[in-house]
Parts: C-alpha cells; structure tokens; sequence
C-alpha cells in the first residue's frame, strides 16, 4: 500500500515525534510513514530521537536564518526534496506564513496544548499555556489537534481530549498530565485520519 510522505517539523524534546514513531510502529499511523524530521532548534533532543529511529533529519536553524522568509525556502528546500506529502507540527515554535500554508492547503496539522479556543493564538505556546490555564483557574483544559491555516491556531479543528486539572497542579506537572493522557494520544489518531484522507485524495 503507498503512503502518504510525513514530515515532522519539531523544536524541542521531540516527545510527540516519539508518539508518532511508536504509533507507526504499533500500526496506530498505516497510511503515511514518517519520513522527514526538521528541526528549527539544532540542539533539539527531537533529533536524536530521529537518529536512533533511522529517520533522516534536517536542521533549519532559525536563529541562523536573516529572514523568516529564508527560513520557510529552507524548510520547503528540504519538503520538496524529500517529497513531502503531508506537514506535522509536533512542538514546532515558529508561526509559519500565509505563503508557505497556502503551498500546503489542507496538509498540515499541529498539536496545541489546551483546548482551542481557550489560551491559544500568537504567545501561547509551551509552558506558557498551562500557566495561563492555572492563573485564569480553569477545571478542564486538554490538548486540540488542528489543521493550520493563516490564523495562529485558528484552523480546522480535528481531535480534542480534555484532561482534568488537579489542586496540586503546577505548570510543569499540568504539562506532562496533558502531553501524557491527551497530546500523545490524539496526535498520532489524526495523523492517521488525515494521511488516510490525503492518500485516498493522491488515488483520485
Ligand atoms: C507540546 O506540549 C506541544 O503541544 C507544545 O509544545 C510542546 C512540545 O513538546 N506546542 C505548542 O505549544 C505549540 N503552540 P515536545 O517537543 O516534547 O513534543
């Protein structure tokens, strides 16, 4: 069976890239294959992750880069190159254009931290969302799966899981419960549904 050709643009730990390495290998994620990791950050430890996974890997640094605009004709550069079919933001921490998106309408997706639209949108990224969580004193939060289009966090919304919030909660602690019982779940499910709809579509 063909597959759809996933890159996996990540910034940091990489712990949702893993995610999607196990799903691939549990057969959670059948109708695409991971086949790219770029990373915007070159210390990120989302490298390894793809090194002892055999998966080749690119680094785009973006501090390296003079223009957000060089950035994006790197990261397409390499996209191209390998044959891209379908974009997964996995911890990725730049906000991509409008030029860029359009290149790949419907193929792309993110993870987010909380359930959109609640703390999302420009500045809401990492820790930083579960602090606003915490001090705006909400009982739920969770994480959204979503496809990205021109409004940060604004597309299509594909999967949510919500996850309770305890007395106790720190940041780091509320975090590692959402990544755990919600991110690492949903984000290799909808990459599945989305590469099974893009292959079906490739079909026509
Ligand atoms: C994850 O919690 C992800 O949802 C979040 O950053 C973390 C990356 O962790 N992404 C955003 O906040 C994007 N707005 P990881 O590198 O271990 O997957």
């Amino acid at each position: 069976m063909l597959k759809a050709k996933i890159a996996v643009l990540v910034s940091g730990g990489g712990t949702n890239l893993q995610a999607l390495i196990d799903a691939q290998k549990s057969g959670v994620i059948k109708s695409g294959e991971i086949s790219l990791v770029v990373s915007s950050n070159p210390e990120a430890y989302a490298l390894t992750r793809a090194e002892e996974n055999n998966i080749p890997a690119a680094i785009v640094s973006k501090k390296a880069c003079k223009s957000q605009q060089e950035f994006e004709d790197k990261i397409l550069k390499q996209l191209e190159e390998n044959e891209i079919d379908f974009i997964v933001l996995a911890g990725f921490m730049s906000i991509l254009s409008k030029t860029f998106i359009k290149k790949y309408e419907n193929k792309i997706i993110n993870v987010h931290p909380s359930l959109i639209p609640s703390f999302c949108g420009e500045g809401f990224y990492g820790l930083r969302v579960h602090e606003a969580a915490l001090s705006y004193g909400v009982k739920v939060t969770g994480a959204t799966v979503h496809y990205v289009n021109e409004i940060p966090d604004g597309g299509e919304i594909i999967l949510q899981k919500p996850v309770k919030i305890l007395q106790s909660d720190t940041p780091s602690s509320l975090q590692m419960r959402v990544m755990r019982h919600a991110e690492w779940i949903i984000l290799p499910q909808a990459t599945e549904m989305v590469a099974k709809k893009i292959m079906k579509s490739k079909r026509r």
